[in-house]
């Protein structure tokens, strides 16, 4: 090695010691007769010294060199006289006899620091430096340290990591695939997998009863702060398990990180809610259960009372702001204006304040009187100092709108502490959901996913309230992890394909290899995945998973290190036998 230590070991223990450390400069000061140069790596910072009158050369050479030069000094460990107790190797410093330049550096394009002055594409064009910091770093590491517990925890109740390929045919998760045009055989391309789905599931029928792998996904799909193209998961699959075993199993998964990284047990069970009952009580499936403030169905309260708006709506519905009485008339505006953006959708808002000196205003005076909105008030368990807020409108889309309104007012309220992990199973999925545009039925989770045996008979009747045997971990409002028990039956799942709109040719063609498998006996079995950047950035207190994954993609989908999607040479379109018609 070209170091006896690294730049976070000294210690006052280690006093007198002639010792050599590697690293990049972080910063140098020049005090006359002393320069300081501040070398770091990895594992931390330590102070080098040089003084002029010992050695004039040396400090002279010494002051010529620049941030992020690599470096490497040969010197004596001595006690600090001017303690820097916020670092670790605070109490001591190296006095310097010999000092080499490994590699000297251009003047970095952003500061390398906690704080920096670059821009995110600037330090996404420069990602390698952008990882010298300490926050960016920090996020890598916390990754590895997940990644590793995970691997631990699976390890030691007998799963094993299968790798699956990644140059496969089209699995359905719901999004695009990116595909990769075949040389060997012109016109046919590979999918690269959105997830190893069919392929677990294949492990299971080779009788790998526990697997599991983290893996790379690919989905092409419109991007936000907590999706990317390429992501990772933590793939899983159980043999002979019914839902309550995978729950279980996974919920001791969760609360090993819990402990091990987050430093808390988690007590007793997860809740687990049904979906419609989430959906009613929170507007969303992916609810934040930090805090309570209910959405709460008035439609029969405030229905009928002559108030047009209402009274030609399916719904209304409204969530209650403990100590929200207080708001402006600007500060109801502004929400006013919030719920009408047209990613939220709501046509407006209808406020209620029960004023702490008893009075109770609201923008229906007209229309309710005082005991209507008495009534609103207890329904909506609202108390002195509250104010309600009411959308109306579709059920569905006001429940939507009702849950970024919840989010919203527990921002300004501030009842989300970023310390605090609230878990919950979303359990009893519709299996099917209708899609408008095209009059079908989707697989709401894939689908291989089974139905609960006690829905079967609404095949045949009401297909769209089949429940199926799926579930989500949900986290702070974060979707974390999914999962089903599948169907492992040919009959069954030919059916399910039916159920989708596929003809019996094209099940075949896509799916013929897992329906032939399932002929040579499968067993029951089911599983889930969870996002694992999504779980890195959960815990690491952020939600752009971006930062927590060393290269990721820009919003706009491309690498700028690397500058790409970038154009195909003519001779390489030429061997793919592809053309591209609009450049
Ligand atoms: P699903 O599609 O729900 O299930 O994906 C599982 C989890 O993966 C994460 N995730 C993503 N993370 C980042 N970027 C993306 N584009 C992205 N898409 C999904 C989410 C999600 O909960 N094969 C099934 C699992 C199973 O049934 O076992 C599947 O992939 O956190």
């Amino acid at each position: 090695m070209l170091r006896t230590h690294t730049c976070g070991e000294l210690r006052l223990s280690n006093k007198e010691r002639e010792v050599t450390l590697c690293g990049w400069v972080q910063k140098s000061r020049d005090l006359g007769g002393m320069t300081f140069i501040d070398i770091r790596d990895r594992y931390g910072i330590t102070q080098l010294v040089f003084n002029m009158k010992t050695d004039a050369g040396l400090c002279n050479k010494a002051r010529k060199i620049g941030r992020e030069y690599v470096i490497s000094a040969t010197g004596t460990v001595k006690e600090r006289s001017n303690k820097n107790l916020n670092i670790s190797t605070g109490e001591i410093e190296i006095m310097v006899k010999e000092l080499k330049v490994l590699n000297p550096s251009e003047v970095p394009p952003f500061t390398i620091e906690e704080k920096t002055d670059g821009g995110e594409e600037l330090r996404m064009k420069y990602r390698y430096l952008d990882l010298r910091r300490n926050p960016m770093k920090n996020n890598i590491i916390l990754r590895y340290e997940m990644a590793r517990e995970v691997r631990k925890y699976l390890d030691s109740i007998g799963f094993i990591e299968i790798e699956t390929p990644v140059l496969i045919k089209s699995t359905p998760e719901g999004a695009r695939d990116f595909v990769v045009p075949s040389r060997l055989k012109a016109g046919e391309f590979y999918a690269l997998p959105q997830s190893p789905q069919t392929f677990k599931q294949l492990l299971m029928i080779s009788g790998f009863d526990k697997y599991f792998q983290i893996v790379k996904c690919f989905r092409d799909e419109d991007f936000r702060s907590d999706r990317q193209p390429e992501f990772t998961q933590i793939d899983c699959e159980m043999s002979f398990v019914e839902r309550d075993d995978i729950l279980e199993t996974f919920e001791g998964l969760a609360k090993h990180l819990f402990k091990k990284i987050k430093k808390f047990d988690y007590e007793g069970t997860f809740p687990r809610l049904p979906y419609v009952e989430v959906i009613e009580k929170y507007g969303t499936d992916k609810p934040d259960t930090r805090f309570e403030m209910l959405v709460q169905d008035i439609t029969e309260l405030a229905k009928g009372k002559g108030f047009k708006i209402f009274d030609s709506v399916e719904y209304i519905g409204g969530i209650c702001a403990k100590g929200g009485a207080g708001y402006s008339r600007k500060q109801l505006d502004a929400l006013t204006d919030f719920v009408r953006k047209p990613q939220i959708g709501a046509n407006g808002l209808v406020y209620v304040k029960l004023n702490s000196d008893g009075t109770v205003k609201s923008s229906v005076d007209k229309f309710f009187s005082r005991e209507d909105l008495n009534k609103w008030a207890e329904k909506m368990n609202g108390v002195t100092g509250d104010v309600l807020l009411i959308l109306a409108g579709e059920r569905t889309k006001t429940l939507f709108a009702l849950s970024k309104l919840r989010l919203e007012m527990g921002k300004q309220l501030k009842l989300m502490d970023k310390d605090t992990f609230a878990p919950l199973w979303i359990v009893d999925f519709p299996l099917l959901e209708w899609d408008e545009e095209n009059q079908r039925y989707h697989a709401m989770h894939h689908p291989f996913t089974s139905a609960r045996k006690d829905d079967h008979h609404l095949f045949a009747t009401d297909p769209g309230k089949i429940r199926a045997n799926a579930y989500d971990l949900v986290i702070n409002g974060v979707e974390i992890g999914g999962g089903s028990i599948r169907i492992h039956d040919k009959q069954e799942q030919a059916e399910m394909f039916r159920h989708l709109g596929f003809t019996k040719e094209e099940a075949e063609k896509q799916f013929g290899f897992l329906m032939n498998a399932f002929q040579y006996g499968a067993p029951p079995h089911g599983g889930i995945a969870f996002g694992f950047d999504r779980w890195v950035a959960l815990f690491g207190g952020s939600n752009s998973i971006r930062d927590y994954m060393a290269f990721p993609k820009n919003t706009a989908g491309r690498d700028i290190m690397i500058d790409t999607p970038s154009l195909l040479s003519d001779e390489q379109l030429k061997e793919l036998s592809l053309k591209v018609v609009n450049k």
